[in-house]
């Protein structure tokens, strides 16, 4: 009786772990439609950068494997009204339209999400992204991002994942959005964030947040 119990336990949790999963993925991916998408991503040569699994091969280059394809949709819009700048990327969202991103944001947000190698865990890095430094205003990023750094969605705001996201680009993006060169988040919330983080902080909190 106990142990048939125990396994009906064991069988709906797991049972509950899987659906779980499968909705996380499904509010990942959105409304678009991951088959055009890919096809959609080789003719437009995303992946050539981004990779076809959503894993670049140049840590100066966003992976974008199983990131929420509502926050790739915002910022290609960004790229196009100009609210996020950057040479490349600008030409590369020019011409796409609003299905073209929703179908590339779905294909690369339904690939398996991006991961570290857990080599960052350094006690400072952890620290700020864990609890922030409430003296200075710095809001815990687990708070917005998860506690492993794999982002999520909340009313209207969409927390990208940057647990596993290659570190070049981690840090050139926290470094912008201190200097202000990179102005596009919500309220200005990243830059409020990053504006008294050190060199040295930036670089601890690339280390950790790469290796999620
Ligand atoms: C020649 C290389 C290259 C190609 C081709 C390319 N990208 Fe990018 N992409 C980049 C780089 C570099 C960045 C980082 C920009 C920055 O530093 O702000 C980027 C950033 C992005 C971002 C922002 C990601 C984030 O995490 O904020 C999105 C979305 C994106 N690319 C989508 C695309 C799509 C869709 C295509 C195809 C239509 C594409 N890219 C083609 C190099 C490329
Ligand atoms: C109050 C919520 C909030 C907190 C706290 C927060 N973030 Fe963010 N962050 C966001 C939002 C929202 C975005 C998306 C901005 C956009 O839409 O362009 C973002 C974007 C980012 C990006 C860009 C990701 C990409 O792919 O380009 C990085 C990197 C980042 N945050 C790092 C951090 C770090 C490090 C901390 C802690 C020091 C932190 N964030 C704290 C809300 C937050």
């Amino acid at each position: 009786m106990l142990i048939v119990s125990t396994f009906a336990l064991l069988a709906s949790v797991k049972g509950m772990a899987a659906e779980e999963n499968a909705e996380t993925v499904s509010r990942r991916i959105g409304r678009g439609n991951p088959g055009i998408g890919q096809q959609q991503s080789e003719a437009g040569r995303c992946e050539g950068c981004h990779g076809a699994d959503g894993n670049s091969s140049d840590a100066k280059i966003p992976n974008h494997a199983g990131q929420y394809a509502a926050y790739l949709i915002k910022q290609l819009g960004d790229f196009q009204s100009g609210a996020r700048k950057h040479e490349i990327m600008t030409i590369m969202a020019e011409d796409l339209s609003t299905t073209d991103m929703a179908d590339i944001g779905a294909y690369f947000a339904g690939r398996n999400i991006m991961n570290g190698d857990g080599s960052g865990d350094r006690q400072l890095g952890r620290n700020l992204f864990v609890n922030g430094d409430p003296a200075r205003g710095i809001l815990p990023c687990a708070g917005c991002h998860g506690e492993n750094g794999k982002g999520g969605i909340a009313g209207n705001v969409v927390y990208p994942v940057i647990g596993g996201q290659r570190n070049v680009y981690l840090r050139a993006q926290l470094v912008n959005w201190k200097l202000g060169e990179r102005s596009n988040s919500p309220g200005g919330v990243m830059n409020a964030e990053a504006k008294s983080l050190s060199d040295d902080e930036i670089e601890a909190l690339v280390d950790y947040i790469s290796g999620l």
